[in-house]
């Protein structure tokens, strides 16, 4: 599997010969959202990936991969500061929460209506049919259950694994197939030119975003017009969403460890962001949904 969208971008300043080199990426800087350079050799493949360092041509800034993921993120290669997210996402960066994802934590969804990894890669291959042949990006892979999939699909000319876990990007190291690229990114700063993605899929994950408006803002972004779409996650229900505090309990701390929205809410959530052709499936409290770039 290689990359689809390389391209070369002409660089105003230079002159025809000078254009001809260096080549940008579809990876972006996440300071400048500038086309990164690459020095190394081309493709998405993990040794391509390895073997080459990234630049950004505007701040400068250097980012190359550590062992086992290529990290993308503002703080790549920072050496005192420390950066804890909320604990929806710091939850997944725990070494034993990535190794016991595939092994018995994932299964457990089923008990809210997820109908299990099998028939969820069915159901958001049917969403994907208009961007076949495209580059997917799956964004909080975890240990890429479904990047594997989608990958040994034969259906997309790339697949990117994308995930803010260390841990869960090590994981999906040890699972995955040797040619799919793994990044190391934030969900609110997908490091990715505007335009260059023709689908995005992000399994059971924007209950656990510190944004989700942010995300798929950034999420409608990075698609090219005609972009596709393809998110699961959890409805709120009595169950899991207790009845609204107020500030008052906000104050004190009170709130869930996860966002669950309703039906509606995730609907709007695509219109406001701008994504249009919106469509659900639900069951019980699983719902998947995908919507369109304008
Ligand atoms: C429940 S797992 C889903 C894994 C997989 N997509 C699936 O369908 O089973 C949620 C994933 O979201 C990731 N995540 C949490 N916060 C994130 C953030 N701010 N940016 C990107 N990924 C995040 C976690 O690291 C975790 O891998």
């Amino acid at each position: 599997m290689d990359v689809l969208h390389r391209r070369r971008r002409r660089h105003p300043g230079l002159s025809a010969q000078d254009n001809a080199s260096p080549e940008f990426d579809i990876f972006a800087c996440p300071i400048c959202y500038e086309p990164l350079i690459r020095k190394g050799p081309s493709g998405l493949n993990l040794s391509a990936i390895y073997r080459s360092g990234f630049k950004c041509e505007r701040c400068n800034k250097p980012f190359s991969s550590r062992n086992t993921f290529l990290d993308l993120t503002v703080t790549s290669g920072t050496r005192e500061y420390t950066e804890f997210k909320p604990s929806r996402t710091e939850l997944f960066r725990s070494p034993l929460v990535s190794f016991l994802y595939e092994r018995g934590w994932r299964q457990n969804f089923a008990r809210s209506g997820f109908p299990g990894p099998d028939e969820e890669f069915k159901m958001a291959q049917e969403y994907f049919k208009p961007v076949a042949g495209g580059l997917l990006l799956d964004v909080s892979c975890g240990s890429g259950l479904f990047s594997r999939k989608f990958a040994s699909s034969g259906t997309f000319s790339g697949v990117i694994a994308l995930d803010f876990s260390e841990n869960m990007l090590r994981q999906c190291y040890e699972f995955i197939a040797k040619d799919d690229a793994l990044l190391n990114s934030g969900c609110l700063k997908a490091p990715f030119e505007s335009g260059s993605i023709d689908a995005v899929h992000a399994g059971a994950a924007l209950h656990c975003w510190p944004s989700p408006s942010n995300a798929v803002a950034e999420i409608n972004r990075v698609l090219r017009s005609g972009g596709v779409f393809v998110a699961t996650t959890f409805l709120s229900t009595r169950l899991n969403t207790p009845p609204p505090l107020g500030p008052l309990g906000q104050s004190i701390g009170a709130s869930n460890t996860y966002a669950y929205f309703k039906k509606e809410e995730i609907e709007d959530l695509c219109r406001s962001c701008g994504l249009i052709n919106y469509s659900c499936n639900v069951d019980r409290a699983f719902i998947m949904f995908s919507a369109q770039k304008r």
